[in-house]
């Protein structure tokens, strides 16, 4: 079985998180950023994660997970400024599951990640994007320990879920 870690990150968050995961990851493996791949038909198994943006997915990973090829397995992880489990990094989740209606999703993992300061100051100011951006204050030293942990185990039940399905 062969899997994939792909993964689009603009300041390193959730790139650390698809390191862990690959880490946990001990069958044969390629680890590639999302604007990078190319034969997604050689992998059985693939992770995606993606940093919330505007509540929601960016564009290019919401194009990745709809055009997976039929039958894929697929586990899916994201990094937010919100709460770990809020409403907000949860609806952003279900909208990327929703997405993949041509693939199996064995599983979802979502952590915080550190929000460079000027974002915060530029959405505090914005009604929308008010509620994230003053939850994401007490973001700053995310992804931590802890979250990489927490990412690797997710990464191994995910094997395991894998390799009996
Ligand atoms: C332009 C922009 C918009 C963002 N919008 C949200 C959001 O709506 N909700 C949220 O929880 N975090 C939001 N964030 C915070 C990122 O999701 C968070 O910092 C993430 O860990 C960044 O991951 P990366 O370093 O892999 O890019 C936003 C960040 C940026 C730069």
């Amino acid at each position: 079985m062969k899997t994939l870690i792909t993964y689009f990150s603009l300041t390193g968050n959730t790139e650390k998180v698809a390191r862990s995961i690959s880490d946990a990851v001990k069958t044969e493996k390629d680890i590639i950023p999302i604007q990078d791949v190319k034969n997604i038909e050689k992998y059985d198994l693939i992770f995606c994660g993606f940093p919330v943006v505007s509540h929601s997915l960016p564009p290019v990973a919401a194009r990745f997970i709809k055009g997976l090829p039929p039958g894929k397995k697929l586990a899916i992880f994201s990094t937010h400024g919100s709460l770990r489990g809020g409403q907000l990094a949860v609806t952003a989740m279900e909208q990327a599951v929703s997405l993949a209606l041509n693939s199996k999703v064995l599983g979802t993992f979502s952590c915080r990640g550190k929000v460079q300061q000027k974002v915060i100051d530029d959405m505090v100011s914005q009604a929308e994007n008010r509620a994230w951006a003053q939850e994401a204050m007490g973001a700053d030293p995310h992804p931590d320990k802890a979250d990489l942990e927490d990412a690797r185990e997710f990464a191994k039940k995910i094997m395991a879920t894998s390799s009996s399905s």
